[in-house]
């Protein structure tokens, strides 16, 4: 079990498990043939998956274009969040395809506003790659196009993913211990 600082981690899924379905993602993204792609990424959360990812897809004969927005959501519980814009993209989404990468979806609410507010904006299509999905936590109807693995119901660490704003630099996924 590593150790960071003081505390164990516990490794739910390793740098190498990673990489390898950040490939088999990256292909199925690009068998969708999308056209103008604009892929956006979810900031902060996703910018480790989202650097990997894009150039996977570049590996597999992609060549999107490249935004990030930063939206943060609320409140305590899963059912009291709620989610505000704290910087946009520059870009024009208008006829374009748009894929969204987001490092986990949970209650759905942090990709449910970001889809509508690009399908609002007269994006051709919306669609959603995260690399965990925490489906029983979810309360909406939004779902994954492209999901890297199945989460268990843990606060999960590491690859972007921060408690407090430490842990974002592990290469891997994992639940703090004590
Ligand atoms: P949702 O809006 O409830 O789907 O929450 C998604 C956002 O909550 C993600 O983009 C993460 O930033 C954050 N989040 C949810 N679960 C976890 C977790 O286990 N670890 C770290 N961040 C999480
Ligand atoms: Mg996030």
């Amino acid at each position: 079990m590593p150790k960071v600082g003081e505390k164990n981690i516990d490794v739910l899924f390793s740098a190498q498990e990673i990489a390898k379905r950040n490939l088999e993602l990256a292909q199925d993204i690009v068998a969708k043939r999308f056209d103008n792609l604009l892929v956006i990424s979810i900031l902060k959360g996703s910018f480790i998956f989202a650097a990997d990812l894009i150039r996977a897809m570049h590996d597999a004969g992609a060549e999107p274009d490249v935004e990030f927005i930063t939206v943060s959501s609320y409140g305590k519980g899963t059912e009291s969040k709620e989610v505000r814009l704290l910087r946009d993209i520059d870009s024009d989404v208008h006829g374009r395809d748009v894929l969204l990468i987001d490092d986990i979806l949970e209650s759905g609410k942090t990709l449910k506003f970001t889809r509508e507010l690009m399908l609002e904006r007269g994006a051709r299509s919306v669609s959603i790659a995260v690399l965990l999905d925490k489906s029983v936590k979810r309360k909406t109807d939004i779902e994954a196009d492209f999901k890297g693995f199945e989460c268990p119901d843990y606060f999960v660490v590491g690859y972007g993913m921060d408690v407090g704003h430490s842990f974002r630099q592990l290469p891997y996924v994992g639940v703090v211990r004590d």
